[in-house]
């Protein structure tokens, strides 16, 4: 939906000062649209909601207050329209059926998702290690011919959707759900390609991805926040310092989305040498 559209359907309804805060834009998974909104528009949060009801398809108006914790789970509440939030979103040739006030669908990732498919060569074996609903998985395993997609999740909620939509799109031949947290549950020594597909704690999970690729090497996938002044600096310099004694080649770092005021989701694309017998050995302490 073009940027203003909110704005147009409010105008003559709210102030001008109230309009010029409204956001340009909002989000939409399936029939549920999700704003975030000032907190000086909190109390026109239903009128808002009941402009947006009925419009292109949107049954649900609920407002985004935040994103909590480990699991990603969002703080939402529904405003307008139709309680029920569960929802079927189509996208990228795969269907998500997801709850979006219980589990993150992020919609800035939309190229991110659209992009990966497209790198992965026929008969690959990719180990996704924040699986969440198979927001990366599906669209690889229904758009490429990978030979396995592992899809590691570890809150029950999302594992559930993203089992069921393996089931949902046919591709259970292909793409093996995982339950758990990745430390414990992901294969080993596996993987063409690794996607790292969280924020925050991603740099945490490098070594693990040293660990999940095969002997001979493959691809990262590394996702990171990161202060713009260190966009191009910071989330190259961890994937070049977690592997020692491999080779890493950076291929590239691509802004993702803006995160917050000053922050940025960038994804860097690596390519992993062989694990060379020293490096192993240090790995596991020598001997
Ligand atoms: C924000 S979602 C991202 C989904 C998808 N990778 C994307 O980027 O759109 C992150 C998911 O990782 C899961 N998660 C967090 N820590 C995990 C861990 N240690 N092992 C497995 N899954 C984990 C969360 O439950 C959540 O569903």
């Amino acid at each position: 939906m073009r940027k203003g559209y909110l704005r147009g359907l409010l105008r003559g309804r709210l102030p001008p000062e109230e309009l010029g805060r409204l956001p340009a834009g909002f989000q939409r998974v399936g029939h549920v649209a999700l704003l975030r909104l000032p907190p000086e528009l909190w109390e026109r949060r239903r009128e808002i909601g009941e402009a947006l009801v009925g419009r292109n398809g949107i049954r649900t108006v609920a407002v985004l207050r935040g994103v909590e914790g480990r699991e990603r789970r969002p703080e939402a509440e529904v405003v307008a329209g139709d309680p029920e939030t569960v929802t079927l979103h189509r996208e990228h040739g795969c269907l998500f059926r997801l709850d979006p006030l219980r589990v993150l669908f992020s919609p800035g990732n939309l190229h991110e998702r659209g992009r990966l498919p497209k790198l992965v060569k026929p008969g690959e074996v990719v180990v996704d290690l924040f699986a969440g609903v198979g927001q990366f998985s599906l669209p690889i395993a229904r758009l490429a011919r990978p030979s396995r997609v592992y899809a590691v999740e570890l809150n029950p909620l999302a594992y559930r959707y993203l089992c069921e939509n393996v089931r949902l799109n046919g591709l259970g031949e292909v793409v093996v759900p995982l339950l758990g947290d990745c430390e414990r549950v992901a294969p080993r020594g596996v993987a063409d390609r690794v996607i790292l597909g969280i924020l925050h704690v991603t740099h945490r999970y490098l070594p693990l991805a040293g660990e999940v690729l095969k002997p001979s090497g493959g691809f990262l996938h590394y996702h990171e926040s990161v202060p713009v002044p260190l966009q191009f600096t910071r989330p190259v310099e961890r994937v070049r310092a977690a592997f020692p004694g491999r080779e890493v080649e950076i291929l590239g770092v691509r802004r993702v989305k803006k995160y917050s005021p000053g922050v940025v989701h960038v994804v860097v694309d690596a390519r992993v040498g062989p694990a060379t017998f020293k490096a192993r050995a240090e790995g596991e302490g020598g001997c």
